[in-house]
């Protein structure tokens, strides 16, 4: 039986290509798109993945948007890395579906409220929709199957502050809220995901199948690839998002460690900076799986072979 997941998400570039392979992967039912503010205004967001639906022939399957603020912090939504559209270069047709009514927090409950412990969430932005979501509906940390959030750096410096991971920062006060809130949690921190470098030769081996979902992929990378060469020396681009799938279609290629970890919402320089308990000195059970290391060239196989296989069948 496939795992049954629901993505909450900032589309986004590397979001974007999350759902991709979630649709180009047996493992895994993808029930629905949950959007919010992050990469990108919550509009564009939900803009946004009702167009790579669209793209990928998937508009049966419903988004609902949420969050249009961080809970206390200001709203961030700069175009710096993923561009005004949140895509990158890729232009794709006003989307013809339209988000549901129902706001993505009360979808959230609903939908996980309906069937206890079968619906996982896959958050691959800032946490505010799930905090939203725990504290409306304290049946919710019960019924939700389990978080497999990308987020947090916890060996690794940050993306958006020296000591801060990108969705984290944006809203360190849900984060706080999701990381003691019992769900059973995966993180998926920059600790894997700067392993995961796909490279321009990743994107023209794809681009070797005439595809609408091949030249998205070319457009949406291209600038990100600019990016990482012009600010790192990673010699490609951390396909963060995508990294959480590995955990229902490649969990063999993650290290995960048992961790109690936390989050700084204390403000200052360290403002989102998210940290483990290695030595158990807080005596605090551990409350989530982290990966700290993945086989970052296996898992970017993996996904060019499966976006291949999606170009294949998608030609129109
Ligand atoms: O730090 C990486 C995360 O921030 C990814 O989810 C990316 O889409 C951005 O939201
Ligand atoms: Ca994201």
């Amino acid at each position: 039986m496939p795992h049954r997941i629901i993505i909450d998400t900032d589309p986004g570039i590397d979001d974007a290509l999350a759902f991709l392979l979630a649709l180009a992967s047996p493992e895994v039912q993808l029930e629905a798109l949950t959007t919010t503010q992050g990469n990108v205004v919550v509009e564009t967001a939900t803009r946004n993945a009702l167009s790579v639906l669209e793209l990928a022939h998937a508009s049966q399957i419903p988004v609902a948007q949420g969050s249009m603020f961080p809970l206390v912090q200001p709203l961030y939504a700069s175009a710096a890395v993923h561009g005004e559209s949140g895509l990158g270069n890729a232009v794709l047709p006003e989307p013809k579906a339209q988000a549901i009514s129902q706001h993505a927090v009360d979808f959230l409950i609903e939908k996980v409220l309906a069937e206890p412990g079968e619906i996982s969430v896959f958050p691959i932005g800032p946490l505010s929709n799930i905090a939203l979501a725990i504290r409306k509906e304290p049946r919710f940390a019960k019924a939700v199957k389990q978080l497999v959030i990308m987020g947090g750096a916890v060996r690794e410096g940050g993306n958006m502050s020296p000591l801060a991971e990108f969705n984290i920062y944006v809203d360190p006060h849900a984060a706080h809220i999701v990381f003691h809130s019992g769900i059973p949690i995966t993180l998926i921190p920059l600790d894997a995901t700067h392993k995961c470098l796909v490279t321009r030769a990743d994107v023209e081996h794809i681009n070797e199948v005439k595809s609408p979902i091949a030249r998205f992929v070319k457009d949406v990378l291209t600038p990100y690839l600019d990016f990482y060469e012009a600010n790192t020396d990673f010699g490609g681009s951390a396909l963060h998002d995508p990294l959480t799938l590995a955990t229902l279609i490649a969990p063999e290629l993650l290290t995960l460690q048992e961790l109690y970890v936390d989050v700084d919402i204390h403000g200052g320089v360290s403002m989102g900076n998210t940290f483990a308990d290695f030595y158990q000195i807080a005596r605090k059970p551990a409350n989530m799986k982290v990966a700290l290391d993945v086989q970052g060239r296996k898992f970017i196989e993996l996904f060019v072979e499966r976006m291949i296989q999606l170009s294949r069948k998608i030609q129109d």
